[in-house]
């Protein structure tokens, strides 16, 4: 349909993709085929095939039961080049649907915790920036996040080794957020990691608002000094937090299909566009797990103009929000304006 071309040739932002969540079943197995990794096929037949587990991926019965696949396939990642093949596959795709700028998640400690260097992490994703920044008109940042379910010293120790090591100092990194697991893990744990992300000049988002309650959005506002809001479903149900995210300017990373693939809406007509818009809160559009939700970016926008009919003038607004709450230098962001 004209609106679909449209909005793929409408320039976009991302700020809300895992990269492990990018992770495709044909590139899993071959990872796994390479890296003499065995997926764990006796105990859930879902690994048996690649068709197999792209059936799997059609349904998830909520974030936990998504984040079970997501950590398992993470396993077959080893060295360098395979986050390297991992990342640029998705700055392709990306670029492939006209997304100029990405800010791009990465999980440091399920990583380090199975015996992969952080230095190993970091550099093949360094890497495939470098060469996706060279080879489309993309630019790419990498914002480390932390694990709720893994205790507040494992979080302390991942954020000062990159801290320490210089990896924000030289851009490397550009912010902290967090993810994983929310409803058992709200947002008052973890006030040391963002006092310290705080006191070193570093950017801070925070997952908040998926599963878990409105009230994890105002906590990750006023005990973490959170800049960002990655998800914010939730903040609907409280007419003050709306107001001052509106006034505050803070940026709400949607991600329409990943909230209905994890059963956070029961059907796309209940996600909150139109107060979105109606209340005049900045937002993005976002794939978060692209791998696992059945659609990259421009799905999502797709999917959203299909149930709601926007119209290009809205889609412009959406898209300038996008780039105003995008964290790119001034130069980029002149460009992208
Ligand atoms: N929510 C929380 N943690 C995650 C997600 C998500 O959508 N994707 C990857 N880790
Ligand atoms: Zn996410």
């Amino acid at each position: 349909t004209p609106m679909h071309e449209f909005l793929a040739a409408l320039p976009k932002c991302e700020h809300h993709l895992h990269i492990e969540g990018t992770f495709e079943p044909e590139l899993l197995f071959e990872l796994a085929a390479k890296n003499n990794i065995t997926l764990p096929a006796d105990k859930d037949a879902a690994f048996a095939s690649i068709e197999a587990l792209k059936a799997r991926y059609l349904t998830f019965a909520n974030l936990d039961d998504f984040l079970g696949y997501y950590y398992i396939a993470m396993s077959a990642l080893i060295d360098a080049a395979d986050f390297e093949a991992l990342a640029y596959a998705y700055f392709k795709k990306a670029a492939s649907q006209n997304v100029r700028h990405a800010e791009v998640f990465f999980d440091a400690q399920v990583h380090t915790e199975r015996g992969v260097a952080f230095e190993t992490v970091v550099s093949g994703l360094k890497a495939a920036k470098a060469r996706a920044e060279r080879d489309f008109d993309l630019t790419v940042e990498l914002i480390m996040c932390l694990v709720k379910h893994l205790p507040l010293p494992s979080a302390m120790e991942t954020f000062a080794h990159a801290r320490d090591g210089g990896f924000f100092a030289d851009g490397t990194l550009l912010a902290i957020g967090m993810d994983s697991s929310e409803k058992p893990f709200p947002p008052n744990m973890w006030t040391e990691l963002y006092d310290a992300a705080r006191a070193a000049g570093i950017r801070r988002t925070m997952h908040a608002g998926e599963e878990g309650p409105s009230d994890y959005v105002v906590q990750s506002l006023d005990l973490l000094g959170a800049q960002r809001i990655d998800h914010g479903l939730r903040t609907f149900e409280d007419p003050a937090l709306v107001k001052r995210v509106v006034d505050e300017k803070i940026m709400l990373t949607t991600c329409p299909l990943s909230n209905l693939k994890l059963q956070c809406i029961s059907s796309m007509s209940e996600f909150p566009l139109r107060q979105l818009l109606d209340a005049g809160v900045r937002f993005s559009v976002n794939s978060d797990d692209p791998a696992y939700f059945g659609g990259y970016i421009l799905e999502n926008y797709w999917v959203l103009q299909d149930t709601f009919g926007l119209t290009v003038a809205e889609w412009e607004g959406i898209a300038r929000g996008a780039v105003l709450g995008s964290w790119c230098s001034e130069e980029r962001r002149a460009q992208l304006l």
